[in-house]
């Protein structure tokens, strides 16, 4: 049996900014059910206090860390028993019990790079004095990448560690960690990794190197965006050294816990609904706009739904570009979304604007963001990039066609409608401009039009299954192959 130690910032239930939460609280249970025993690691931040009555003390603060020098050293170990894996938390309150995990609307924490160089050491203490010897440590993006460069640079003599192996997946390169180069010593690393070959970048230290550097494999969560990465436009500055760790690098699909996601069991939802008898998704869409306070009552207008981060890489400004031209097509907008205050300000604006066509939901509520995947007619997703993107999939399982720009992971799970085969199930555009953007919505509008053609794309669309499984499966090859290695 494959012992993976899975190393995280955010997993469902316990704590959720995005796309990785889901992907951490659902691919261990996938993983379990082929037969892995998977250990996921994560900090215990204030939020995550509301689900204390899951949690059990494993070891009061008797760890302290070797060679940590941050302000604060000792935490404690809290235990989740889910189905088939366990989840493990760190505690240390001056660290995570703060509001925000990442940062405050103001900006991010100052002390990030120690907060979570001291997550990755606590992890890999907490495995040892627990016993825990994982063949696998996979670490995801920047905030447990330093968990990889612990491993090479300080554990690689022990004999805890000593034939464990590691996976790092990049979910968004555009976040990589970058400090002061004077915070190695801090937390316990040599200061002769702020070198260029090693984790220093253009003057500072970058976290996210570390993950690419120090693995035995790199994967990220699309075949497209791995491929992407390795060039300029998508780089992010560090698309040299993805070029040179290819033969390491792969792209994994992300997958949908469809326990989770399925309009036909969805408690959330006003009424449930199936491919074959879809009267309840009529009544979700009422729902929906009476939620966000708009008209629902006369001849039924489309409506176009998005859930989002409100942060540049979601293309929103294209968005905010187009809304005059949107709102002549008639149709009715709802958005649920948080983040760059410029974003949140300039929708707010267009909402005040044309308050009985545009909702406007700032903040973070998952259970408004399951009335818009059910309720909606189309789903928009205007991404300068997506490295996966999961909203298209879940509004595909809820029989909302997504429009999409054909990028990353976008462009491998949504197919363009054709009309004449009714195959497809979606509207793709291919440039990041408005007026790309309003033709695809034009396409889908026509389409929404007809209703045979509407049936077989909502048909098509709820028939796609990107269930976890097959992800695992390939997570699982991957372990093995890297295993096998001398
Ligand atoms: P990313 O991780 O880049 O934000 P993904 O598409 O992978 O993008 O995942 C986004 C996840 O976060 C989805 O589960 C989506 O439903 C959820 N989400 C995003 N914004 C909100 C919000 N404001 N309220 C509730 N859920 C949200
Ligand atoms: C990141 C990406 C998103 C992806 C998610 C989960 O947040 O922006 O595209 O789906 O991670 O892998």
């Amino acid at each position: 049996m494959i012992k993976v130690a899975f190393i995280a910032s955010e997993a469902v239930p316990f704590a959720k900014t995005g796309g990785l939460a889901d992907v951490a609280g659902a691919l261990p249970r996938f993983l379990g059910a082929r037969g892995a025993e998977v250990r996921v690691f994560l900090p215990l931040y204030g939020s995550t206090r509301a689900r204390a009555s899951e949690l059990s003390l494993v070891k009061k603060a008797d760890f302290s860390l070797p060679g940590w020098r941050g302000a604060h050293d000792r935490f404690c170990l809290w235990e989740s028993q889910r189905d088939n894996f366990r989840v493990q938390l760190i505690e240390q309150e001056g660290y995570f019990d703060r509001p925000g995990l990442y940062g405050t609307s103001g900006g991010d924490f100052q002390d990030n790079g120690e907060r979570f160089g001291f997550f990755c050491l606590a992890v890999l203490e907490a495995m040892k004095r627990d016993s825990f010897r994982p063949d696998i440590v996979h670490a995801h993006d920047w905030q447990s990448a330093p968990a990889l460069a612990y491993l090479r640079h300080r554990y690689a003599q022990d004999e805890h560690y000593k034939s464990t192996r590691s996976v790092f997946t990049i979910h968004n390169l555009a976040y990589q960690g970058l400090f002061d180069g004077d915070i190695l010593e801090r937390i316990g690393l040599p200061a002769g990794l702020f070198h260029h070959q090693e984790m220093e970048f253009y003057g500072r230290l970058n976290f996210l190197k570390a993950g690419i550097l120090y693995s035995s494999a790199v994967t990220t969560v699309s075949p497209t965006y791995s491929r992407e990465i390795q060039t300029p436009e998508f780089g992010c500055g560090l698309d040299g050294l993805l070029r040179h760790r290819s033969h390491v690098l792969s792209g994994i699909l992300n997958g949908v816990d469809y326990s989770e996601w399925n309009p036909a069991e969805d408690g959330r939802l006003a009424a449930r609904y199936t491919p074959d008898d879809l009267r309840g998704k009529a009544r979700c869409r009422t729902d929906l706009l009476r939620t966000f306070g708009l008209p629902s009552g006369g001849r039924p207008v489309p409506v176009v739904g998005l859930v989002t981060r409100l942060a540049g890489q979601k293309g929103l400004d294209i968005l905010a570009e187009s809304l005059e031209d949107l709102f002549r097509e008639k149709l009715r907008l709802v958005i649920l979304g948080q983040g760059e205050p410029a974003l949140e300000e300039r929708l707010a604006a267009a909402r005040d604007k044309h308050p009985a066509a545009f909702g406007l939901h700032i903040g973070f509520d998952e259970t408004v963001a399951h009335k818009i995947y059910a309720g909606s007619d189309l789903f928009l997703i205007p991404s300068r990039y997506e490295p996966c993107g999961l909203t298209q999939m879940y509004s595909l399982k809820y029989g909302t066609p997504p429009v999409v720009r054909a990028t990353g992971g976008l462009e491998d799970t949504v197919q363009e409608f054709d009309p004449a085969a009714s195959r497809g199930n979606g509207f793709k555009f291919q440039e990041a401009t408005s007026d790309s953007l309003l033709q695809a919505v034009r396409r889908a509008l026509g389409v929404m039009k007809k209703a045979d053609l509407r049936l077989s794309l909502i048909r098509n669309a709820m028939a796609c299954d990107f269930s976890w499984d097959r992800s695992a499966g390939e997570y699982l090859d991957l372990y093995r192959r890297i295993l096998a290695q001398p």
